[in-house]
């Protein structure tokens, strides 16, 4: 489906659809009251036979309204005027995209994005309308049967028009369009990349897709080391977990090089388990089928660079994704075994379920050792306790920078993609304490899962500016993949690209 941006004026749409918000007890927002004027008071005619009072949530499509020429009205209820905000909005644009998803309209104009939020512009609603449209859109078929896919309800709406007050708001609108393109882009290739069943989707797939994504985009280098390679560099953290199962691993390292000449890059690290079925220390069969997300950070690292390269940010950009399963074979690491992990912080594997903390380990000293990064965020399906601790709604974060944390946090607040701090002192790392090694990849106790986690990366990041995102919770809802932290990092990555850029004399 095709988005644009246009001012126009209601009443003389020619369109299959116009989308008008209507707020709760009835009150209709300005372009609805021109429609209704126009149409001599059909839409208020409507409210008052009761079919819709503008609650949010409410939906109700009129035909052949006189004296318009659309074929449709969507009304949209908003809810109340006064408690209408970010989230309001956002729902408003998902349900109206639902709405007329259901109609035959080949192509539609909505006046959503006229609606003010409270401390945002015009751009931020067109960039937010398109993306809740984009998500609300989404599909995963591929896996269906013909028969099932024949059947699947056709997705008419071709064109969807965003549009805006004043001609004059259009370059900014057309921007924040083109920035939710690439935003969406790269959230359904996270989101395609996770929703791939694990037989499908394994490291040497992974590293096919990434080879596609460079191949799409010019300006994307991409590298695959492979076995040899890897135990070269002394990555035996990494291969200590790959060594459990009949696929072989694969580090995946793209380069996006496209800033300030000589500028250090910011590095993306994202965990790629394509199934983490615990290792030798098994999960519980229950769920378990939802650890073939275990490589959406390494997905995401994927979708942020297709978001980048679409929109040719100014920028120098690396991204590694240690990608392999975690598996119980018979060479399988065990519990007790002791391994050296690229750094040389040998590392006493306790728990072969704390698989994440090692692959992103050596991932994390390749890209310091490689690139030397100006920051560096990974991003991981790290701990069930993040889960715990925070729910589905917010993002885990970590950072031994605090500008760093601050950024992202704003970045995620901005996008709507959230993120929340947790802390990392010094304190935890007796947590992690080993009898025989440098450090142990798991603790004693249940206490604190997700910040010792963060912890144990720590010792591996200190020379860099680094975060970690721990996306457990927040990169799939029930059985589908969000694409998320894709949003945030984007827009993390647009802040720091024009922060570089000199100021204009
Ligand atoms: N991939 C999991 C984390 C996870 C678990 C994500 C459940 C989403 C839902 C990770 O590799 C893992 O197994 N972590 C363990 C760590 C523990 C053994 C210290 C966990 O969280 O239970
Ligand atoms: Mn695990
Ligand atoms: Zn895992």
């Amino acid at each position: 489906m095709h988005h644009l941006v246009k001012s126009g004026n209601p009443v003389k749409q020619r369109t299959g659809c116009i989308i008008v918000g209507v707020f709760d007890r009835r009150a209709l927002t300005e372009p609805a009251a021109a429609l209704d004027k126009a149409s001599g008071n059909a839409l208020s005619s409507a409210l008052r036979r009761g079919d819709l009072d503008g609650k949010g949530g409410q939906t109700l499509v009129l035909h052949h309204v006189p004296k318009l020429s659309t074929d449709r009205v969507l009304l949209v209820g908003l809810g109340k005027e006064r408690d209408f905000n970010e989230a309001a909005f956002r729902k408003a644009c998902a349900v109206a995209a639902r709405a007329v998803r259901a109609t035959g309209a080949i192509d539609a104009v909505s006046y959503l994005t006229h609606l003010p939020v409270k401390g945002r512009d015009l751009a931020w609603n067109v960039r937010e309308a398109s993306l809740a449209t984009q998500d609300e859109f989404y599909r995963f078929d591929a896996y269906r049967g013909d028969k099932a896919k024949e059947e699947l309800p056709t997705l008419r709406l071709e064109r969807l028009t965003f549009d805006v007050p004043s001609r004059s708001d259009l370059p900014a609108a057309e921007s924040a369009l083109a920035e939710a393109q690439a935003v969406g882009a790269g959230v359904t290739l996270t989101k395609n990349l996770g929703n791939t069943p694990p037989n499908v989707c394994t490291p040497a797939w992974l590293a096919g897709q990434a080879r596609q994504l460079a191949q799409q985009h010019g300006a994307i280098k991409v590298k695959v080391l492979e076995h040899e390679e890897l135990k070269k560099q002394g990555l035996g953290a990494f291969l200590a977990v790959a060594q459990g199962s009949r696929q072989p691993p694969r580090l995946i390292v793209l380069e996006y090089l496209h800033g300030p000449k000589g500028e250090k890059p910011v590095a993306l690290v994202g965990k790629g388990i394509t199934f983490d079925s615990g290792g030798i220390s098994i999960k519980p069969s229950d769920k378990m089928d939802e650890m073939k997300f275990d490589m959406c950070g390494g997905a995401s690292v994927l979708g942020t660079f297709k978001a980048v390269a679409q929109l040719k940010l100014p920028l120098n950009l690396v991204g590694v994704v240690p990608t392999c399963e975690n598996m119980p074979g018979g060479e399988a690491v065990k519990p007790g075994d002791i391994v050296k992990s690229m750094s040389g912080i040998t590392i006493e594997i306790l728990n072969t379920d704390a698989e994440g903390r090692l692959i992103l380990c050596d991932a994390l000293s390749y890209v310091e050792k490689h690139y030397e990064p100006a920051v560096c965020v990974d991003v991981a399906t790290l701990t069930g306790a993040i889960v715990i601790a925070l729910g589905g709604f917010p993002t885990g974060l970590f950072s031994n920078t605090p500008a760093l944390a601050r950024a992202l946090l704003d970045a995620g607040e901005d996008s709507g993609d959230r993120a929340w701090q947790l802390p990392l002192w010094e304190d935890y790392q007796a947590m992690l304490r080993s009898e025989h090694a440098d450090v142990a990849n798991i603790t004693g106790g249940r206490e604190a899962g997700a910040i010792t986690a963060a912890s144990f990366l720590h010792r591996f990041a200190r020379k860099m500016k680094w975060a970690h995102l721990d996306i457990a919770a927040t990169a799939w809802k029930g059985k589908r993949a969000t694409g998320r932290p894709v949003p945030l990092l984007l827009r993390y990555l647009l802040d720091y690209a024009r922060k570089q850029e000199p100021a204009p004399k």
